[in-house]
């Protein structure tokens, strides 16, 4: 009797230990259910993501670059201040979304502003901040060579593969433990 009892609590540990892996391997199953649940739910069309990537490395990504790291844009900030040229020609894209989803959370709006702007980009529709049309002019009207449904994937995709807002990007962006960053990013 004594021998089983201490062989039943020998294998407490282990046997608990197992729950515990069964357990995070169920949630694990919970959790991507739930993300393909949101799939569903907020209905993103993949056919049009694809098109809307193709038409981005086509006609977008010379200039605008698909994703910069806070750490890479603070370093970016800091080359622009310090009055040097920029790494790059344009602003990062997932900035430009965030940015324009800012004024525009709207799909419908956005996808409307994106598709206008980049067919007729002028300095007065322009919703980026004065400091980055001085760094890097307007830009050219990439959208006139495009047909309306590729302007409309690629707009789409900018919508739809950017989740991080604007305050939360500014606060990245911020150099470290150095106030709240420059005024031309903050606003
Ligand atoms: C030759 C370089 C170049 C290419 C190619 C280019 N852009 Fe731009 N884009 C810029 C520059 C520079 C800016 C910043 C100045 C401005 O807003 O006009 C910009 C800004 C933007 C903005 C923000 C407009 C605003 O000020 O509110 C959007 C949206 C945009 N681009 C979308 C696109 C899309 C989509 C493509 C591809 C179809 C593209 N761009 C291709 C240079 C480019």
């Amino acid at each position: 009797m004594r021998k089983v009892l201490a062989l039943a609590l020998l294998s407490l540990p282990l046997f608990a230990a197992g729950e515990k892996r069964e357990k995070t391997q169920e949630q694990v199953k919970e959790q991507v259910k739930e993300q393909v649940q949101e799939r569903v739910r907020t209905g993103v069309n993949e056919e049009l993501m694809k098109k809307g990537y193709e038409v981005f490395k086509k006609h977008c990504q010379a200039c605008h670059v698909e994703y910069a790291s806070p750490e890479k844009m603070r370093e970016i900030v800091a080359i622009i201040r310090s009055g040097g040229k920029p790494p790059i020609a344009a602003p990062p894209m997932n900035e430009v979304a965030a940015r324009v989803k800012h004024f525009f959370p709207e799909e419908e709006d956005f996808i409307e502003f994106v598709v206008d702007y980049i067919t007729e980009p002028s300095r007065e529709k322009g919703l980026c901040k004065p400091k980055a049309f001085e760094v890097f002019g307007v830009m050219p009207p990439i959208g006139k060579s495009l047909s309306e449904e590729e302007k409309r994937a690629v707009a789409y995709w900018m919508y739809h593969r950017y989740q991080e807002t604007w305050e939360e990007m500014m606060r990245h962006h911020r150099p470290q433990g150095k106030g709240k960053g420059p005024k031309w990013m903050r606003e």
